[in-house]
């Protein structure tokens, strides 16, 4: 007998209505950790089409700081949606951007800055580089071994974090270079720690100076403030400060892409501030609007009227949908303390992380700041007791997923599990997540 399709739909779970299409319909390129069919989400937990809670520590990849479909979010989109959806930025002015570009001339210390708003994380960038190359009238651009900056073809270019991000593209815009980024536990020689950092990161960019390409050659120097897809690294305390002055020193811009460790992420709205740094350029995206795409970079604003008119757009930019999603987001932020509350849940994710690489001697270093938190698993006993073990990962993050616990990994040999919470995250949530990291790592036979 021919089953007709609304005999398949009432064998389906009950919130799973019709059913789903095959997932052979999505092409491969989209690697993906999980098979979850995920029906909705709240807070830090995604809801599978069978009911199953989630606790996802990934933030879809650092996105959800105020927690997955916050209703107030969700009502500012719902309400917007009703009244206009486009509102293209060469056409017309509307209220929820206006007001967004308002708000985001305070979100940084400091007077003078303003706003240009796009799509992605990827598209704020290459907007970066524009802005630091019609400023300065420059060429060059340095980024730093193991960033992530995307996966068009100019941030492709400045990324270096894996091969796989890059290896098949060339050939790839040129006039970017790379320098070293102070990895302290992975030194030459031996780890340190990095409040007495000995990395010769500094040296190694001289040398570039010296090597590769003239300061008054570089419009921008690029820095993710703690590296994000290259491992979760935290720089040294003195490394972005120095970093400013050099850049200062040449004229060469410093652009902060902010992407991941933005909007209250490491504890403190924008990263830079942990270390009292001030960019000419600062991008923005993931966590701006809860979701929805959209990101910017901030600069000062007589930088951005170096930008004459029509040398860069784009037709969603600024997006009014987005935009009313990015003024809820803020409210959130600020009404539910969430940057005071990824430092408090930071310190004990990491107090907590760091009992247990006391306890699993494959742990080889623990890192991070505000909700921004690593493992670095390596083999004990293995050469110079740093060789790094992604397979150990990859069984840690299956034995969490099994455990309904989601993380991701990182690190140029993927050997990192990555802990982004959303920012919305109780301590009890935090206390479940460290228990079944410990559960796992031990099941996973480190
Ligand atoms: C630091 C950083 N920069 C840029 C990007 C690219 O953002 P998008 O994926 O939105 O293009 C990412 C994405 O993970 C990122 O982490």
């Amino acid at each position: 007998m021919v089953e007709t399709h609304l005999e398949r739909a009432s064998s389906e779970p009950a919130t799973g209505g019709q059913p789903w299409p095959d997932r052979s319909v999505i092409p491969s390129v989209w690697s993906r950790i999980t098979n979850l069919e995920v029906e909705r989400g709240e807070g830090a937990w995604l809801i599978t089409r069978d009911g199953q809670r989630y606790l996802d520590y990934s933030s879809g990849i650092g996105v959800t700081n105020t927690g997955h479909a916050h209703p107030r979010v969700a009502a500012a989109i719902a309400a917007q949606a009703a009244k206009l959806i486009h509102g293209q930025q060469n056409i017309v002015y509307h209220e929820p951007g206006l007001r967004l570009h308002e708000r985001l001339q305070h979100v940084l210390p400091g007077d003078g800055w303003g706003a240009f708003l796009s799509n992605s994380g990827a598209e704020a960038i290459e907007a970066s580089v524009k802005l630091a190359r019609i400023a300065t009238g420059r060429p060059v651009i340095i980024g730093f071994r193991g960033g992530y900056h995307g996966r068009t073809a100019q941030t492709m270019a400045l990324t270096t974090a894996k091969d796989v991000y890059r290896g098949h593209f060339e050939p790839l815009p040129g006039s970017v270079y790379h320098t070293a980024y102070p990895y302290c536990y992975r030194a030459p020689g031996a780890s340190h720690d990095p409040a007495a950092c000995t990395c010769d990161w500094e040296a190694q960019l001289e040398l570039t100076f010296h090597q590769i390409i003239y300061p008054e050659h570089v419009a921008a120097i690029i820095i993710e403030p703690v590296l994000g897809e290259g491992g979760y690294i935290v720089p040294p305390p003195g490394f972005l400060p120095r970093l400013r002055e050099i850049t200062r020193e040449h004229g060469i811009m410093l652009i902060a892409d902010e992407v991941q460790t933005g909007y209250g992420r490491t504890g403190r709205f924008f990263a830079v501030e942990h270390w009292g740094v001030e960019p000419d350029i600062l991008v923005m995206a993931k966590g701006i609007a809860s979701g929805l795409p959209l990101s910017g970079l901030l600069a000062k604003r007589d930088l951005l009227a170096k930008w004459p008119p029509g040398t860069h757009g784009g037709t969603y930019g600024g997006n009014v949908v987005s935009c009313a999603a990015a003024n809820a987001t803020l409210d959130i932020i600020a009404d539910e303390h969430l940057v005071e509350n990824a430092a408090d849940r930071g310190a004990q994710f990491l107090a907590g992380l760091r009992g247990l690489a006391r306890k699993h001697p494959a742990i080889g270093d623990v890192r991070g700041l505000g909700l921004m938190l690593a493992l670095e698993f390596v083999q004990p006993g293995v050469g110079d007791g740093r060789t790094p073990d992604p397979n150990l990962a990859k069984r840690v993050l299956s034995e969490a997923l099994d455990r309904h616990l989601i993380v991701l990994s990182a690190g140029t040999y993927a050997n990192v599990a990555r802990i982004i919470p959303p920012l919305v995250t109780t301590a009890a949530e935090v206390d479940q997540a460290i228990s079944i990291l410990d559960q796992s790592i031990t099941a996973a036979g480190a």
